[in-house]
């Protein structure tokens, strides 16, 4: 039984009859769903939100990294199609699950998500499917968690139906590398899941690289994000510390970063954004309390990092006060760049939006320009913002602000203009530094 199930799939992978399903076509799943399509599977993309199944009929995607063209061609292709609908899973061959796994207002792992959609595969699973999660998370999910509720069908994993692990490493933004070219971390619940698992990606991507176990797979990724948010806080302390003793981190890091071995650069900024940084190290810290051992690097690095907005409000009063006389509650700061990174419109858990909260705390008035977002949109934390629009970046705008406060180093902002006529200038991201525009009015923070 368990060899059938498993050369029949696996025929059926390696002849690109099978379907896949994809639930949750947001920043992960829509572009994965369009590279499995363009590796030539069948492939029905399941989410929940009405809005995203009206911008794809209309052949419209609202994820940078997938084109209305490529988006368009999949569709007419016959290769891809989206829906609400979850009974269409049962003619499904391969299941992926990428929704989110954010923190709970008590900051632990919140896996309702990844549980509704575990439940929904369930009420359609049949022998001969294989279901991979996506979706980032603590040690243990896949098989404690995932893999359980399938169970409670009655069918085995390994022997009807077969689970698999396989983390997301998308980079929202970056040109060089892109969903088909990012080697894939791929695991399995037995040997023939982990087959499985490997002909499926090795179809769509490049590279797979197998890991023993679904929880390793795991591991990989938080270890992957864990090692990116303690070294950015180890140079945001860096950056303390040289700044009180007046020297440059970031002249420092550049000299640094000469040394051929042993060496990694990393950037200090205004905070930590996006939807993975700031979030995936605590899934680890919650997981690793039932093995009562403490995880100090992490939790450290996530009180250094949240510091940061805060220390930058600090420079910036500091700067209003001793190059202009005037108090930061009196003071007019326009916060250039909201989205968490450059050339982006991605504004989760951006630092720019605590940058204004703190401004606004301390009797300041804020207001932002991104040339990538137009209107602050509705955000669970910063409900005060919702509505707020990107000033637009003239020269008599500038003029009016007593402060600009840079967040984020967007490409396409004309930061010569900028130096001309803003009165003060702080810059968390050294890009006017970068670009040979020291000055005096311009401080880094
Ligand atoms: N964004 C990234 O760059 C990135 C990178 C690596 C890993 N991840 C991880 O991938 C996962 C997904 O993240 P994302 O950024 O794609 O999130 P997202 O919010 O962009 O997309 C999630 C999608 O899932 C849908 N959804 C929610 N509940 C659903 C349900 N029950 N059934 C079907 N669809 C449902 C939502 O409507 C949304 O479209 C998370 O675990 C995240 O940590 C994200």
């Amino acid at each position: 039984m368990a060899t059938s199930t498993f050369d029949t799939l696996l025929q059926k992978i390696e002849t690109r009859a099978a379907r896949a399903g994809i639930i949750g076509l947001g920043y992960v799943g829509l572009p994965l769903a369009i590279a499995v399509a363009r590796s030539g599977f069948a492939v029905t993309g399941f989410d929940i939100d009405p809005g995203k199944m009206v911008a794809l009929e209309a052949r419209r995607s609202y994820i940078d990294a997938v084109s209305n063209e490529a988006l368009a061609t999949e569709i007419e292709a016959g290769r891809f199609q989206a829906t609400t609908d979850f009974v269409g899973l049962a003619e499904c061959d391969i299941i992926i699950i990428c929704v989110p796994t954010p923190l709970t207002k008590h900051r632990d792992p919140d896996l309702s998500f990844v549980e509704t959609t575990s439940r929904s595969i369930a009420e359609h699973l049949r022998p001969g499917q294989l279901v991979a999660l996506e979706s980032t998370t603590y040690p243990g999910t896949t098989d404690d968690i995932v893999k359980v509720i399938l169970e409670g069908t009655g069918l085995k994993s390994g022997a009807d139906f077969f689970v698999g692990f396989s983390p997301e490493r998308e980079d929202p933004g970056n040109q060089h590398y892109h969903t088909a070219t990012i080697p894939k971390v791929v695991a399995g619940d037995g040997a023939e899941a982990l087959a499985l698992m490997k002909a499926f990606y090795g179809a769509a991507v490049s590279t797979v690289v197998p890991v023993s176990s679904n929880a390793t797979a795991e591991a990989v990724k938080l270890t992957e994000n864990i090692f990116r948010s303690v070294n950015i806080a180890l140079v945001n302390e860096l950056k303390t510390v040289y700044a009180a003793m007046g020297i440059d981190v970031w002249e420092v890091i550049e000299a640094a970063k000469t040394k051929p071995f042993g060496y990694m650069p990393f950037y200090p900024g205004p905070g930590l954004g996006g939807h993975c940084i700031p979030i995936d190290p605590f899934y680890l810290t919650w997981k690793s309390r039932e093995y009562e051992l403490p995880t100090r690097f992490i939790e450290l690095a996530g009180e250094i990092n949240s510091a940061m907005p805060r220390y930058v409000v600090g420079k910036l009063a500091e700067a209003l006060d001793m190059r202009a006389g005037k108090a930061l509650s009196r003071s007019r700061v326009l916060v250039l760049g909201l989205a968490y990174k450059k050339n982006v419109a991605d504004i989760r858990e951006s630092p720019s939006l605590r940058l204004i909260e703190i401004i606004e705390e301390r009797g300041g008035r804020a207001d932002y320009h991104d040339p990538f977002v137009a209107e602050i949109p509705p955000t669970r934390e910063y409900q005060a913002l919702k509505g707020r629009k990107s000033v637009t970046l003239t020269p008599e705008a500038v003029a009016g602000y007593d402060a600009v406060l840079v967040a984020t180093d967007h490409d396409s902002v004309d930061y010569a203009a900028l130096a001309k006529t803003a009165a003060l200038i702080v810059d968390t991201r050294n890009v006017f530094n970068r670009l040979g525009l020291s000055a005096d009015h311009i401080i880094k923070a």
